[in-house]
């Protein structure tokens, strides 16, 4: 047994949940659900990041002056999403909260004790959108070409990072631990970066009000980024010796656009501070939505709330890995979505826990007796979980449904029930046995699922009172794979 830390980003609290945020946070569930299924103890972190400017900006357009009260209600609703979609989470960190500051001003100290932090003055442009400084040579037509907006530009007095002092140290410890930056695409991006020249870093902001005061200086408020990603000590109990239970992390997970914050910025903090970087962190792709942007302008994000309510949780769950590459963009289409339900979910899976349902009651009397104990070779499932190619682990177990239902096509019990009842009984236990394996299987991945695929088949007996797995969809051409004729 191992313990296993695996954590997500904290999002923004701006806006509701899309599924480019679900996206991670399934995948950080279905690790953590694996790993505690083969017996490891697992801290999975979520939580959200209050400390920015945008809260500030998004309380103020939704007329809530309370900038606390709009973060209760937005944490609320991102904790509703997470519990809707299944998501096992261990903590869930707020950035405003008490025990998170105490974590801030602890490692604020180790960084200060380490002579790495001084006063200067910054001036420069600042994104908003990004919560970060950005570069003139970055802007297009003099705008963020990620927000489309016009930075502010800003002259302060403000704390600084030296992140310069870093640069070596961290092209070291990248060469020495390839795994440290993964996939290899985003290592080369990250030492790219690196190579390019590490400049010090503004740490405080003395023009917002809003976020955790810089110890013995009331005028500055320390820098979203460098709060939010201490989240992740907090989360681990930082500064309580405990912490080493938990720390470092095995897997951080994160969206491809903010690696640098978590494979330059942050690695570099933890060496100030003295603690052990996270094993690896891993970039996913980002989502666009039937072919474009998904933007808040424009509208068209889709909530995925809205989306288990429609489909249920599992086939949000299902249809977000199994159809994409993690680490690679994709696109969400509806029309795929809808297709995949119904071929894979309701058509392959549902249909035959349904059908072998409905034979054991027909011609077995709803008793199955005593079940073998039976495993397949799945090869390939454990080492694509390995790497993170759930696309790949969910395509095998899919060869094991689609055999299932190929050997009861070609047993076909139905006859076998007027021909040879005995072999009707093999026939039929072998598919329960396989079926729990697979319930094994699909745990990770579609939690609640297995747990009735389980229960149809508890104790000997077949349960009825499950119902069906995927309802179909209506408006869907369905072709029906065959069903027990009497
Ligand atoms: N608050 C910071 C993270 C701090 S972590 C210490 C942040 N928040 S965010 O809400 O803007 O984004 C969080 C995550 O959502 C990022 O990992 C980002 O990649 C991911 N996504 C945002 N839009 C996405 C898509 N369209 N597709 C996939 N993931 C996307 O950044």
């Amino acid at each position: 047994m191992s313990k296993f830390t695996v954590t997500t980003p904290i999002y923004y609290i701006n806006d509701q949940p899309h599924i480019g945020h679900a996206y991670c946070t399934i995948a950080a569930d279905v690790l953590a659900r694996y790993r505690r299924q083969s017996g490891d103890s697992v801290l999975f972190l979520a939580g959200i990041d209050e400390n920015a400017q945008k809260t500030v900006n998004a309380a103020e357009a939704a007329g809530q002056s309370d900038i606390q009260a709009y973060s209760d209600t937005m944490a609320e609703n991102w904790q509703k999403t997470w519990t809707a979609l299944g998501i096992s989470y261990d903590r869930f960190v707020r950035t405003t909260s008490a025990e998170h500051k105490k974590a801030v001003y602890a490692f604020l100290e180790a960084v200060q004790a380490a002579g790495d932090i001084y006063k200067g003055t910054y001036e420069g442009l600042y994104c908003v959108g990004c919560e970060a400084f950005v570069k003139a040579e970055d802007l297009v037509d003099g705008v963020c070409p990620d927000h489309k907006t016009k930075p502010e530009q800003l002259k302060e007095e403000n704390y600084f990072f030296k992140l310069s002092r870093y640069q070596q140290p961290l092209l070291d410890h990248i060469k020495a631990h390839p795994e440290f930056v993964q996939p290899s695409s985003r290592r080369h991006e990250v030492v790219a970066f690196i190579e390019r020249g590490l400049d010090d870093i503004s740490i405080s902001r003395s023009a917002q009000k809003w976020g955790i005061t810089w110890p013995g200086d009331p005028d500055q408020v320390i820098y979203v980024w460098f709060d939010a990603l201490i989240n992740y000590l907090t989360g681990a109990g930082y500064p309580k010796g405990s912490f080493g239970d938990w720390w470092p992390a095995d897997l951080q997970l994160v969206g491809k656009d903010i690696i640098k914050f978590h494979g330059v910025i942050w690695p570099a903090m933890l060496m100030s501070a003295g603690l052990a970087l996270p094993k690896t962190v891993f970039a996913h792709g980002f989502f666009t939505i039937d072919g474009t942007k998904i933007s808040k302008s424009l509208g068209n994000a889709i909530d995925p709330l809205e989306l288990t309510l429609e489909y249920g949780n599992d086939a949000v769950r299902y249809y977000l890995l199994r159809e994409f590459g993690f680490g690679h963009d994709g696109d969400f289409s509806h029309e795929r979505f809808k297709t995949v339900y119904t071929a894979d979910l309701a058509n392959e899976l549902g249909n035959l826990v349904q059908r072998t349902a409905a034979m054991i009651n027909k011609y077995l009397d709803g008793q199955i007796g005593n079940v073998p104990a039976h495993s397949h070779d799945v090869g390939e499932f454990k080492p694509a979980m390995a790497e993170l190619r759930f696309d790949r682990a969910l395509g095998e177990v899919w060869e094991l449904v689609k055999g299932l239902n190929q050997y009861i096509d070609a047993e076909k019990p139905w006859e076998l029930a007027k021909t040879d009842p005995p072999h009707l009984k093999e026939v039929l236990t072998h598919v329960v046995a396989d079926l729990l394996q697979l319930v094994e299987l699909l745990l990770p991945f579609l939690p609640e699922t297995s747990q009735k695929i389980a229960a149809t088949f508890a104790d000997g007996v077949v349960n009825t009172q499950v119902g069906i797995l995927f309802p179909k969809l209506e408006e869907f051409d369905v072709t029906p794979v065959e069903q027990p004729k009497s």
